[in-house]
């Protein structure tokens, strides 16, 4: 496909909130020791009580259409990846898109913007760099914006020490264009991957899978599960094969490259896929420690930090990798 993709507006957003890994040492049996050896997290932000992901998405939004000089009324599609919505109905990007004040005039006209959650879990900003890739092919003339957006603060079970030190609440958010007018970045290829049969490795319930009456007490599977040593493995395995295969594609090697951006779910993750590719430490992007694992936000979280840090800049070439429950993984290579 041709370059017909580009990055125009970046922008993100962390509630104010700070959960420390010595916060969590009052809730769970675990230690700061523990959490940072063998995730490389610090902390994480989480919504106070009343927040939810549309906030954090609404926050990403402003900051991205800012970015991109794009008033709301351009807008022509929001996405927003989540899987931690606000709700199952109406979807997150409905309620960004009623607050940015897209909302049909008396006579019913004016509000053409196609509003959806979609949900492939951690690898969501990735898989929606697809969507809007394709969806730019067949409108040129659209504006696309694409957040990623999580409260899976709403959603962990802060009883259970296996998963609760790992995940954080944000959001970031993107402004697409099929023209290279302001561009910060073209999307140049992605490739998006999953394997179903492997879906019960990260479970989030809540669906309709889950036979709840009014009244019945939560059931435990409503919060998330997962069997990090093997998620860990596939992690590592499938984040480094496609980044390889995507470089491979281009003729490209590492050292093409000025910034490497994975997932950002564990430091061991990131390091080993780092090293598997052979790129140099130095242009691996790691911003773990600060937020943990913020699911679909992590990867325009990270743009825009590095972007903030000095250490991205606009036609730059960046890697980006991914991988998340489904599950789902892949590769975007940015210039
Ligand atoms: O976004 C994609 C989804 N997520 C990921 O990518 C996460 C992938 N997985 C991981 O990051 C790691 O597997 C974890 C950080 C979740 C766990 O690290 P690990 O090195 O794989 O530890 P483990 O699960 O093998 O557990 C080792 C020990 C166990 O004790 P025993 O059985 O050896 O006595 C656990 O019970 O560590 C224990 N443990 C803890 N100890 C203190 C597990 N969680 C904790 C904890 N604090 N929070």
């Amino acid at each position: 496909m041709a370059n017909s993709c580009h990055i125009c507006g970046l922008g993100s957003y962390v509630p104010d909130k700070i959960l420390t890994n010595h916060d969590l040492e009052k809730l769970v049996d675990t230690s700061d020791e523990w959490i940072l050896s063998r995730t490389g997290i610090r902390q994480r932000h989480i919504l106070e009580s009343g927040a939810n992901a549309s906030d954090a998405a609404m926050e990403a939004a402003h900051a991205a259409l800012a970015d991109a000089g794009v008033s709301p009324e351009e807008l022509t599609h929001i996405f927003v990846a989540t899987c931690s919505p606000d709700y199952f109905c109406p979807s997150t990007a409905c309620l960004v898109a009623g607050r940015l004040g897209l909302s049909a005039k008396g006579d019913g006209q004016g509000a053409h913007v196609m509003c959806m959650d979609f949900n492939a879990a951690c690898s969501g900003f990735l898989y929606g760099l697809e969507l809007a890739r394709s969806v730019l092919a067949l409108r040129p003339d659209g504006v696309v914006l694409l957040i990623g957006a999580e409260a899976l603060s709403r959603r962990i079970d802060f009883s259970d020490r296996s998963t609760c030190i790992l995940f954080g609440d944000g959001a970031g958010a993107v402004v697409l264009r099929g023209s290279s007018a302001g561009s910060l970045w073209g999307v140049q290829d992605c490739s998006c991957c999953s394997d179903g049969s492997l879906h019960n490795l990260i479970v989030m319930g809540g669906g309709s899978a889950m036979e709840v009456k009014k009244g019945d007490m939560l059931p435990d599977d409503f919060f998330l599960t997962m069997q990090g040593r093997e998620v860990f493995r596939h992690a590592v395995r499938s984040m480094a094969a496609e980044s390889r295969a995507m470089l491979e594609r281009h003729g490209m090697t590492v050292d093409d490259i000025d910034l490497f951006i994975a997932h950002q779910a564990n430091l061991r993750i990131i390091e080993a896929v780092g090293s598997r590719l052979g790129i140099d430490e130095s242009k691996v992007f790691v911003n773990v420690q600060d937020y943990a694992n913020t699911s679909a936000a992590t990867l325009p979280l990270a743009l825009d930090d590095a972007r903030t840090q000095g250490r991205l800049k606009p036609g730059m070439k960046v890697l980006l990798s991914t991988f998340g429950g489904g599950i789902t993984w892949g590769a975007a290579l940015l210039a």
